[in-house]
């Protein structure tokens, strides 16, 4: 009798621990760990996205287009938790191009242009993209390409909430400030700061995915390799409530009172 009761408990405890198991492994990965997020964060990411979530890490001047700017709220409330995932584990490229095993994913990347505008259009329409972030004049017959060509997508005003917008993951980015109250006035040009004319130019004439695979210019890597997913769904746990949250309210104010 004393032998037999220490064992029943040991194994209900080990049923309740089989039953509880899975349970508590699929809650703390959704949730993720924030110490081990941090440090996750402060060995790997910081190098690129910056100590600060600024984009502004020690090699952020490596890549191009820059790393993206955690602290832009707005930006980041367009990114939902799965999608980073994929971007983190996978390298945004799998995500463009739809190859998340096991998973189905309507993600789509920005369109090629080359078939429909000529290069001195699309230089002109560079300079159009960037009066939306800097508030200078827009020629009409830009406005007219716009209109005809990325306004599906990217809104009447380039704040990337046209018709298709809602539908794609990650939303066409948002083009404009000087429409939003501050802080999007700061943090606008903060995202268009993040792209060269190259890059644009390379962007627009073919699309994302061939600027990235034919022109090489750079996205986000893979990191299934080094990463596990617990220590994944952690970071990016880090990086919302650390960067995304803190600014979360004044970027939905702001996205109100446009
Ligand atoms: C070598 C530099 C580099 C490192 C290191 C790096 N990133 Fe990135 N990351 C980038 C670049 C560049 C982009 C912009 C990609 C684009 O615009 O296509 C980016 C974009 C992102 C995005 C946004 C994707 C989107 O569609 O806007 C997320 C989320 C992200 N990184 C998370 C992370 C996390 C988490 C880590 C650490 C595990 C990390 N990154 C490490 C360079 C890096
Ligand atoms: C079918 C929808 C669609 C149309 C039409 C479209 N875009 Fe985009 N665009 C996107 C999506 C989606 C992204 C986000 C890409 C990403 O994060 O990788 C994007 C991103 C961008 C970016 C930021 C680049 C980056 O790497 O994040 C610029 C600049 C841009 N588009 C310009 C334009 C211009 C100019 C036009 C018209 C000639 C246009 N787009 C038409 C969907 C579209």
């Amino acid at each position: 009798m004393p032998v037999k009761q220490p064992l029943l408990l040991l194994a209900a405890t080990f049923v309740c621990v089989l039953f509880a198991k899975p349970t508590i492994a699929q809650m703390s990965a959704k949730r993720g760990d924030l110490t081990t997020g941090k440090n996750v964060y402060n060995e790997i990411c910081f190098a690129c996205h910056g100590v600060k979530g600024d984009g502004k890490g020690p090699s952020w001047f490596n890549t191009k287009p820059s790393p993206q700017v955690f602290i832009n709220s707005v930006y980041m409330s367009r990114l939902t938790d799965e999608y980073m995932f994929n971007v983190v584990k996978y390298g945004k490229l799998a995500v463009l191009n739809r190859q998340i095993p096991n998973k189905k994913i309507d993600s789509l990347a920005m369109p090629a242009f080359g078939a429909v505008l000529e290069d001195n259009q699309i230089r002109e329409l560079i300079k159009f993209e960037r009066a939306f972030s800097k508030g200078g004049p827009q020629s009409a017959e830009m406005r007219e390409i716009f209109e005809a060509a990325c306004m599906v997508c990217h809104g009447k005003r380039g704040q990337g909430d046209g018709e298709r917008a809602s539908a794609i993951q990650p939303a066409p980015k948002y083009f404009v400030s000087d429409a939003q109250p501050s802080p999007m006035n700061l943090t606008d040009p903060q995202l268009m700061a993040r792209f060269n004319d190259d890059f644009l130019f390379s962007l627009i004439k073919k699309g994302k995915i061939a600027a990235v695979m034919e022109d090489k210019f750079d996205t986000m890597q893979p990191f299934g390799q080094v990463l596990s997913d617990k220590e994944i769904w952690s970071v990016i746990r880090y990086v919302r409530e650390t960067f995304v949250n803190s600014n979360k309210e004044k970027g939905y104010a702001a996205e109100k009172r446009k």
